[in-house]
């Protein structure tokens, strides 16, 4: 029988010869509801994820061993050794499917670390699927997903990007059917990173001393407002039970949310366990305007805009 033509090199049997390219992008959490402290030492989560168009890029090549490479935002910080998370995810992928993890990495980042967009995360999940081509393991995106769970609560969901709805500790995931609307973004991001476990630990202080907000709601409202195209309603449902303590380890994000509010933005939030936070707009003028005022007004280290929801890591 004559073997089918596959473009880009591929052969199912082989996996790819020519280099897979995999566009991962950043995740904002429109809803972020933390419940109680769990025995495994995590929160019980009730989150709403968005995929926004802010990227990392994975490249990966034949090789004879394991290496990575990275360039761009904040790489110099990152070890490249086994307690990578690119790393851990191709280990992960190559046990499960049985095959030996010989890859040659390279990493382009732009979406800050420690910044509350999970892109520690998407780097995991733009590895796994760039090493299914690359080895042509063929697995489906709910086997990745399950694999990806192992490697970190937000990695599932980048996975499959768009808009979904997050359970368990966030790896849980069920997609959010909405209108095919795009929001538009304004992307505020801060000086230095804030750590993940330390906001949730201050999330716990604040509430065992009764200071915390009340715990957000049902996620209702925000699906509802997801239905509509008026991104003023959306606005209205945004809400993150981590900002309380974004703002306590780190006060000059109130006036950074202050500033994008002032300059016209329709609600700001923090991005997940911060320092990022996030602006909606009207639309992608405004989200113009806006990112080039906050920039003005020194209120952040960089204001980019973005759109979602976008697809998760994807090759190509
Ligand atoms: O899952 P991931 O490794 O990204 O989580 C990093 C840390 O964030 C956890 O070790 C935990 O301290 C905190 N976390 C949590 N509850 C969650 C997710 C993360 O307490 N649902």
């Amino acid at each position: 029988m004559t073997e089918a033509w596959r473009p880009d090199g591929e052969d199912e049997r082989r996996g790819a010869t020519g280099p897979v390219k995999v566009r991962v992008p950043a995740k904002v959490n429109l809803h972020l509801g933390v419940g109680p402290l769990r025995r495994d030492g995590y929160h019980e989560l009730n989150t709403i994820y968005h995929a926004i168009s802010i990227y990392d890029e994975l490249t990966a090549r034949r090789g004879d061993t394991l290496a990575l490479t990275m360039e761009g935002e904040g790489t110099g910080e990152l070890a490249l050794d086994d307690t990578n998370l690119v790393i851990r995810a191709a280990h992960a992928l190559a046990g499960y499917a049985g095959v030996l993890p010989h890859a040659r990495l390279h990493l382009r980042k732009q979406i800050p670390l420690a910044g509350g967009l999970a892109g520690g995360s998407a780097d995991a999940a733009a590895a796994l699927v760039a090493c299914d081509a690359l080895w042509g393991t063929g697995l489906s995106r709910d086997e990745l997903a399950g694999i990806a769970a192992d490697l970190g609560s937000d990695v599932p969901f980048l996975i499959y990007g768009g808009t979904a709805l997050g359970t368990g500790r966030g790896e849980a995931i069920s997609p959010v059917l909405a209108r095919p609307t795009s929001w538009h973004w304004v992307v505020a991001i801060a000086d230095g990173g804030l750590s993940t476990p330390a906001a949730y630990r201050e999330l716990d202080r604040l509430r065992d001393s009764g200071a915390a907000s009340d715990p957000l709601g049902s996620t209702d409202a925000l699906l509802g407002a997801l239905r509509q195209r008026d991104p003023r309603v959306l606005a209205r449902t945004l809400g993150n039970d981590l900002q309380d303590a974004a703002l306590a380890m780190r006060p000059a994000l109130a006036d950074t949310l202050k500033a994008g509010e002032a300059a016209g933005a329709l609600t700001g939030i923090v991005s997940g366990s911060g320092p990022t936070c996030v602006f909606l707009t009207t639309d992608a003028a405004d989200a113009e305007r806006i990112a080039a005022e906050l920039t003005a007004a020194g209120v952040c280290r960089e204001a980019r805009v973005a759109h979602g929801p976008v697809a998760g890591a994807r090759v190509g």
